[in-house]
């Protein structure tokens, strides 16, 4: 089972980005062929300073590789350097119609926002088809706001199949239901762009404030704690086996839990769980020539798989002029 997905290096990756995708992909990397990437050109749609982009780039490479994501078991590297994907994505944007990408939640809760739409954020999902066709990838771990993107992806690869013959791997979203969307602090999903998250890699005292801030309700003290739609409760069940998750619904509902004793608990929990992780992060930040190269001999693997897929398509649709 070919296992694909990737990632914004727009920001400091959280929680949400750990559970909903990170952890899950690297989970399956001893059992399934892996290909991991950081969409630094999906990037572009909402960075506009190059400093920061490049930082962040070889941050969340840093990240991934602290993580436990092995570059030998994993085809792991950054989608500006395969820039077969750009090329395809001009290929799928003629079977791709208007309309479809009009419907788009992720663009449409953008321009609602008041950000400025430009015609990469509208034409983002036709990209992303094309880093999944490119490697020809069969499912697709990512959280539930991508499920859209996805049925998106699935749609033009069925159209593009359907206009020009057999080409593509149609692939699946895999979407694991208890971890589908991890609040922020503030309840909202946790995201990047909403500044209400936990990062995975912050310093002690950011920690320490972001879980401190979680949001929680006003119940008295001497009054069981509800479980339902509970922040602080959700945030702390993705650190706990089920074991633990029914010993934890038990003190909340039991009279007497003190919210501020147990953002203490979660953030000790949080601190620890990402400790060793740490450590091996900072080897990593302080070896440049190692993370680089480590991305190039990546991106070299993932050029021979894109040239297959890339080559097909052009054929398919009759680039290969010199052929007849
Ligand atoms: P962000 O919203 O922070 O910019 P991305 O859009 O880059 O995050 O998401 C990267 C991956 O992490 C995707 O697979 C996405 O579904 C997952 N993800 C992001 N936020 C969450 C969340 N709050 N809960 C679960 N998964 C998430
Ligand atoms: N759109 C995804 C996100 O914001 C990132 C992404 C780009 C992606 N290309 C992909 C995810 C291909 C999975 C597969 O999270």
């Amino acid at each position: 089972m070919r296992i694909l997905s990737g990632i914004q290096p727009s920001g400091n990756l959280h929680l949400g980005n750990y559970f909903g995708m990170m952890k899950r992909m690297i989970d399956q990397q001893e059992n399934h062929e892996l290909f991991c990437f950081l969409v630094n050109y999906h990037a572009l749609t909402s960075v506009f300073d190059r400093e920061y982009l490049r930082k962040q780039t070889f941050g969340a490479a840093c990240d991934f590789l602290a993580l436990g994501l092995d570059p030998d078991k994993t085809v792991f590297w950054i989608q500006s350097d395969v820039p077969e994907v750009t090329e395809l994505t001009w290929l799928l944007s003629n079977v791709t119609g208007v309309g479809l990408l009009e419907r788009c939640h992720a663009y449409k809760d953008k321009v609602a926002k008041g950000i400025a739409a430009n015609f990469g954020l509208f034409s983002y999902p036709v990209l992303m088809a094309a880093d999944i066709l490119c490697f020809g990838g069969e499912r697709v771990p990512v959280g539930k706001d991508q499920k859209q993107h996805l049925e998106v992806t699935r749609d033009i690869a069925i159209r593009f199949n359907q206009t020009y013959g057999e080409t593509f791997v149609i692939p699946e979203a895999d979407i694991e239901e208890n971890v589908a969307v991890v609040p922020g602090i503030d309840g909202e999903k946790m995201s990047k762009s909403y500044g209400n998250t936990i990062e995975i890699f912050s310093d002690e005292q950011t920690l320490r404030n972001k879980v401190m801030s979680i949001k929680t309700d006003s119940t008295p003290v001497d009054e069981p704690k509800p479980i339902e739609g509970n922040i602080l409760y959700e945030l702390y069940s993705l650190f706990l086996d089920d074991k633990g998750k029914a010993e934890l619904r038990e003190r909340f509902l039991t009279p007497g839990l003190r919210y501020g004793d147990v953002k203490k608990e979660l953030f000790a929990i949080i601190w620890e769980y990402f400790a060793p992780y740490r450590k091996e992060r900072e080897k990593l930040e302080a070896d440049r020539g190692y993370v680089i190269d480590t991305m190039k001999k990546g991106a070299e693997k993932a050029r021979n798989v894109a040239r297959i897929y890339l080559d097909k398509a052009r054929s398919q649709v009759g680039l290969d002029y010199w052929d007849q």
